[in-house]
């Protein structure tokens, strides 16, 4: 690493060893006003649970560790807001702890809820947009402070407005509306075992278990969460699919589409414990790539490359990333960053 860079170490699950130009920490928000000041390439991250840093960052890295959790009531929902430094598995603590239910499907989700809209982060059957009643984000071109009610930011499969069109905001808080009239998510396999009068606590108790069971924690094992997403397929194609490999797990999607398993493609493709350097394919689901210990960039990207291969070879299926890959300016995609290993 240069003598003038920074460590990206602490700022991304993965635990790659990159570097950035600069990184700021943002505590408060009377620090907002300086960032006009720096003109080139930054990136704000959260915890980094769904990066890839692909090389060093040439720019500025803005770490959001801004706090605070305020709760206001109407007669029929809590109303949270909660600024976006915020851990996020804590913040789901401090709801249950408080009688505050509704985000238990999304417990031990790593990272921060700055960043949770911008996926819009998912799991057992709830995404962040069911509560999401808006978004409040510093615009560090204009210097504008911009509220976005839920219906414009574009949520969709890990996807919002502020992948795309906003890539100059930096998320201040997230308000979520939480309604008094609980009723539990308990679609997905695990949780369906509770039975209908089941309590938020055991749900929450349940997702704690069946994630710790198959996703390794990143302060152990260096990953980022699901490295794919569930490839959307036409109906005409999934059922093809279903007819040759009985066992394929099939979801509705929407637009006439279904949704695939890509751990379910990758394990069957054989790929599990797959090894390139220090990267591998997790044993507990393949949807996750580890870091072995010392892994680099190259050595994910590359096995990133062979499970994509291997997957299309098998299934016709060409997977996508779902982690966002961060290269030498910015925004990068998986070809690319090959393409500048070669
Ligand atoms: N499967 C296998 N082998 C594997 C992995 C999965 O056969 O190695 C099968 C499972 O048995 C199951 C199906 O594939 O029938 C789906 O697996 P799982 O329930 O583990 O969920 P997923 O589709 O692999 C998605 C999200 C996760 C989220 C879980 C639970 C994406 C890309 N991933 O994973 O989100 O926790 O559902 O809702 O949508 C993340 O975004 O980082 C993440 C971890």
């Amino acid at each position: 690493m240069p003598s003038n860079a920074h460590s990206l170490f602490p700022f991304n699950t993965f635990g790659l060893e990159q570097a950035a130009d600069e990184v700021v920490i943002l505590h408060h928000r009377d620090q907002l006003a300086q960032l006009a000041q720096f003109a080139g390439s930054r990136l704000v991250v959260g915890e980094g649970s769904n990066l890839l840093f692909t090389s060093s960052f040439k720019g500025q890295v803005l770490v959001n560790r801004l706090k605070g959790i305020s709760v206001t009531e109407t007669e029929d929902a809590w109303r949270v807001t909660v600024q976006g430094g915020e851990n996020w598995h804590e913040l789901v603590c401090y709801c249950l702890e408080h009688g505050m239910l509704g985000l238990e499907n999304l417990a031990l989700i790593p990272g921060t809820a700055g960043a949770a809209p911008i996926q819009n982060i998912g799991a057992y059957g709830v995404e962040l947009s069911r509560f999401c009643e808006q978004v409040e984000s510093y615009n560090w071109h204009s210097g504008e402070i911009h509220v976005w009610p839920a219906n414009e930011c574009a949520f969709g499969y890990r996807d919002s407005v502020f992948k795309h069109g906003a890539r100059e905001h930096l998320i201040l808080s997230i308000t979520l509306r939480l309604p008094k009239a609980w009723q539990p998510v308990l679609g997905y396999g695990p949780l369906a075992e509770l039975g209908d009068h089941a309590t938020a606590r055991q749900v929450f108790e349940q997702v704690c278990a069946t994630r710790r069971a198959k996703l390794p924690d990143p302060a152990e094992l260096g990953n980022a969460g699901s490295f794919f997403k569930n490839p959307k397929v036409s109906q005409a194609q999934g059922e093809a699919l279903k007819q040759a490999w009985p066992g394929l797990p099939l979801y509705p999607a929407e637009g006439g589409l279904v949704k695939l398993a890509a751990g379910w493609l990758i394990d069957q493709a054989g790929l599990k414990g797959t090894v390139v350097g220090g990267a591998a394919v997790h044993q507990q689901q393949a949807l996750v790539l580890v870091n072995r210990g010392g892994a680099t960039a190259e050595d994910i990207l590359r096995l990133a490359e062979l499970v994509r291969e291997r997957v299309n070879d098998h299934f016709g299926v060409v997977l996508e990333p779902e982690v966002r890959m961060i290269g030498p300016q910015g925004e990068t995609h998986l070809d690319e960053a090959l393409a500048c290993l070669n």
